[in-house]
């Protein structure tokens, strides 16, 4: 046996020894006790960030009623870094952030909304600017002085193996835990060294489990490259055992509302997607109890994004309180069906017609372990669609069908 695989084999059973490794916060409550939700800079801006553009997101995210909704988090990606001061302390672009980091977390907060910030575990970030290797303990504290409630940290620039992302992420998640403020550890190593076997022991609330979200439904062929939302689906969709309060496979950004810009998500063939496809990621990541982090330009928002971001039933789903990730329940090249059990007893069923035409499907609710009838409540529909031991009707390509089941007597 290969020594990387011992040592995943180590962690994997002191993940398991400590399955459900959560940090408590201050008041004595776990650290991100349901999935994060939020607006971040990176598909829309890229590094290209100001505080002005900022402050009015933070705005659009109360005055479109996205803060309502559960979107809580302003989360700066990538591009805020102006280096160092004569103290070693990490500094914002003085450019980009005239006032300093600390008054534009002042701000984020009077709105009722937290503070996301960036780093990664290295001397530089994918971006090129400063990062945290061998600062975490006085960059933790940083970001702890200015009001910073939560921190994604990204892995470029960092050797492959899975030994050091083990020790860096555990050398941040630690700084962090010692900063004196409860800040949420979003680990951003993309998948490759199966975080969900260690991340939650190095402090992480959360881990990327896949390569960067492109704005498409899916990877034409091998060569593209890019994650389209199908390829995130199949990735994420056998991790259930891992999620729960405190510990949440990150499956990146909602692309919902970037309608194909230009940009990170636009590359690797992220031309865009039908409003179809994008109403199948919000019922996708929240089923599969996802961070909902939107991207796109709250400013101006078609009438489709708002009524896909904010679906206050979708939303339920994926905050509720039971934190379970959907189980998949079946995946072939025509559907994938995934079942969440809800805190109330309930279900949520997503059925995803993954073919490119319109298909009619009976979806028996005995198979899938659920005896007796059930109350189908279409979420995307908002009304009671049947009372039934099963679920038929007609599905459009890329459509996934979300409903909560509640037991009929
Ligand atoms: C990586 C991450 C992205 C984003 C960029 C910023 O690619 O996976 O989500 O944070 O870095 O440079």
């Amino acid at each position: 046996m290969k020594v990387r695989s011992i040592y995943i084999l180590i962690l994997c059973c002191l993940f398991n020894a400590a399955a459900y490794a959560q940090i408590k916060a201050k008041d004595g409550t776990i650290l991100a006790p349901k999935p994060p939700m939020g607006w971040m800079t990176w598909n829309y801006f890229a590094d290209q960030i100001n505080e002005k553009d900022i402050m009015e997101m933070a705005d659009a995210i109360v005055s479109t009623g996205m803060l309502e909704a559960g979107y809580n988090y302003v989360f700066i990606d990538d591009g805020w870094q102006g280096g160092r001061d004569n103290r070693n302390n990490i500094i914002a672009d003085p450019k980009k952030f005239p006032s300093g980091m600390k008054a534009l977390a002042d701000y984020v907060h009077s709105k009722g909304l937290k503070l996301g910030i960036y780093s990664d575990a290295a001397l530089l970030t994918c971006a090129g600017y400063t990062a945290s290797l061998g600062f975490e303990e006085q960059d933790a504290k940083v970001f702890a002085s200015w009001g910073v409630d939560y921190l994604k940290y990204d892995y470029c620039n960092a050797p492959d193996d899975v030994e050091t992302a083990g020790v860096r992420y555990k050398t941040m998640g630690q700084a962090l835990r010692n900063s004196g403020r409860d800040i949420v550890f979003g680990i951003c190593e993309w998948g490759g060294r199966k975080p969900w076997l260690w991340a939650a022991q190095a402090g992480g609330q959360l881990w990327r489990t896949t390569n960067d979200v492109r704005d498409k439904w899916k990877r034409r062929n091998a060569e593209e490259g890019g994650e389209g939302i199908l390829d995130i689906l199949d990735l994420n969709a056998s991790l259930h055992q891992y999620a729960g309060p405190g510990h949440w496979n990150d499956m990146d950004m909602l692309v919902v509302g970037l309608n194909g810009k230009k940009g990170p998500s636009g590359d690797l063939g992220g031309t865009g997607c039908t409003n179809t496809e994008y109403q199948s990621q919000m019922s996708l990541w929240s089923i599969l109890a996802a961070p909902l982090a939107a991207t796109n330009d709250l400013r101006d928002m078609s009438e489709d994004a708002k009524r896909i971001l904010l679906n206050k039933e979708v939303i339920a789903v994926n905050q509720d309180v039971l934190g379970q990730q959907a189980i998949r329940k079946m995946n072939n090249g025509n559907w994938t069906i995934l079942l969440k059990p809800l805190e109330n007893g309930d279900y949520a069923l997503a059925i995803l017609n993954r073919t490119n035409t319109s298909q009619i499907t009976v979806c028996d609710f005995a198979s899938l372990g659920l005896n007796g009838k059930y109350q189908i409540r279409d979420l995307w529909q908002h009304k009671l669609v049947g009372k039934d031991k099963k679920w038929k009707g007609s599905i459009n390509a890329h459509e996934t069908k979300l409903f909560r089941l509640s037991k009929a007597n």
